[in-house]
């Protein structure tokens, strides 16, 4: 399948699901307002890598939190969820796994730490996670790809 609907609906705000497009796990978090705002309230400048890295805007565009979620949908963050290291599936999805010193996702592998907009501030990764192409077809519901 090249596009994956997914509902929203179930995803209460803390929590997050995994769903798979075209083979990658995609991570799909409802975002608190606490990790909103950690997320937006980031020197861009002070980011091991400041490029948003969202398949949906031109490649040099800054890696703001804006520039990684859609407007008005903020609190939702919709991500790759392939540490940019050697490719292993970062910890953060579950209830109860560790999510790094920046309450994002930790890679066990080694030891990447990502935000909660999924930009790497810690470890070897050299990349942000990567945010897929996707659109609100309604308030609840996304098309991935
Ligand atoms: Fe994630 Fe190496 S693969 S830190």
């Amino acid at each position: 399948l090249s596009s994956v609907d997914v509902d929203l609906s179930p995803v209460k705000e803390g929590q997050a699901i995994t769903v798979l497009w075209r083979g990658k796990p995609i991570f799909i978090r409802n975002r608190t307002k606490t990790e909103v705002e950690a997320a937006v309230n980031v020197d861009v400048k002070t980011l091991p890598d400041s490029l948003a890295r969202n398949e949906a805007l031109p490649a040099d565009d800054p890696a703001t939190d804006a520039n990684r979620t859609v407007k008005g949908h903020e609190n939702w963050i919709v991500l790759v969820g392939i540490c940019t290291h050697l490719g292993c599936i970062p910890k953060g999805q579950a209830m109860g796994d560790e999510r790094g010193e920046y309450g994002g996702w930790f890679c066990p592998c080694h030891g990447s730490v990502y935000d909660t907009s999924g930009r790497i501030r810690k470890g070897p990764a050299p990349r942000n996670l990567d945010v897929p192409p996707y659109t609100f077809s309604a308030d609840t519901k996304i098309k991935i790809g």
